[in-house]
């Protein structure tokens, strides 16, 4: 079973557009549970302009499903997900102005800090994940971090897919074989689609989770966000 987590950060960009309450982060967040997503994930940036911090206070008392903030560890960071306590934390080597998470981390230069940082999230029960990209020698590390999951950072696969599926999705499938023969689960997100998400999900075994943020949101203003979780969710089967 690969769960499907809608990554609501979208929402909150087109409300903050206009400074009111419109489109409405909690109530989208629990339509698309209610339409069959498996989980939420937001990833609060330094200058709030997409999910706000006090949005990832209000959303964790309502949400039904898995909760995965996704984020720099910063200081602030660390205190948010320490406070709200979701189901997973995705940490990413985000520099503050990037304007999308756009590589995975360094596992070996990294790993004395990733340590420590998921040490302490694990001792407030949280599942953590890191954010990475298909190097064998990044992957097995990340073991060694005590993360539970890796999530594999897609941009090169989806990129790469019109011109040659095969190709693109083979340094997948041994990424996810490396991270399974290492313990560690595997997660996978950036640029999945209604286009590339079915093979992606047919050719990558051990997969536990996507998450998918723009695509999605983008195919909602011509399906309707219940159609679009729906056709979504049958990519996945
Ligand atoms: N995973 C991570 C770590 C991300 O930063 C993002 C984008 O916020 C996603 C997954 C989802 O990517 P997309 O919006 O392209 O579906």
């Amino acid at each position: 079973m690969t769960k499907l987590s809608v990554n609501i950060n979208k929402i909150a960009t087109l409300r903050n557009a206009r400074g009111g309450n419109m489109p409405d982060l909690l109530r989208t967040a629990l339509d698309c549970e209610r339409y069959g997503a498996e989980g939420i994930t937001v990833h609060p940036r330094p200058d709030e302009r997409h999910v706000r911090y006090q949005d990832v206070y209000d959303l964790k008392p309502v949400l039904t499903t898995e909760f995965n903030i996704e984020g720099y560890p910063s200081e602030i960071f660390i205190d948010l997900v320490m406070k709200v306590k979701p189901a997973q934390v995705t940490l990413v080597p985000d520099p503050p102005g990037v304007l999308t998470s756009n590589a995975g981390w360094d596992t070996i230069k990294h790993e004395r800090f990733l340590k420590e940082v998921i040490a302490g999230f694990k001792s407030c029960g949280i599942r953590t994940s890191v954010f990475i990209e298909t190097d064998e020698k990044m992957i097995r590390n990340a073991a060694k971090t005590g993360a539970d999951r890796v999530e594999l950072y897609t941009e090169a696969f989806a990129s790469a897919y019109k011109a040659d599926p095969q190709k693109a999705v083979l340094p997948f499938r041994m990424a996810a074989e490396a991270a399974n023969d290492s313990g560690l689960g595997v997660n996978a997100g950036h640029d999945l689609s209604l286009e590339n998400l079915h093979f992606f999900y047919q050719n990558v075994p051990h997969l536990l989770e996507v998450s998918i943020g723009h695509a999605l949101i983008c195919d909602a203003l011509y399906y309707g966000l219940e159609n679009t979780i729906q056709m979504y969710l049958r990519q996945l089967k």
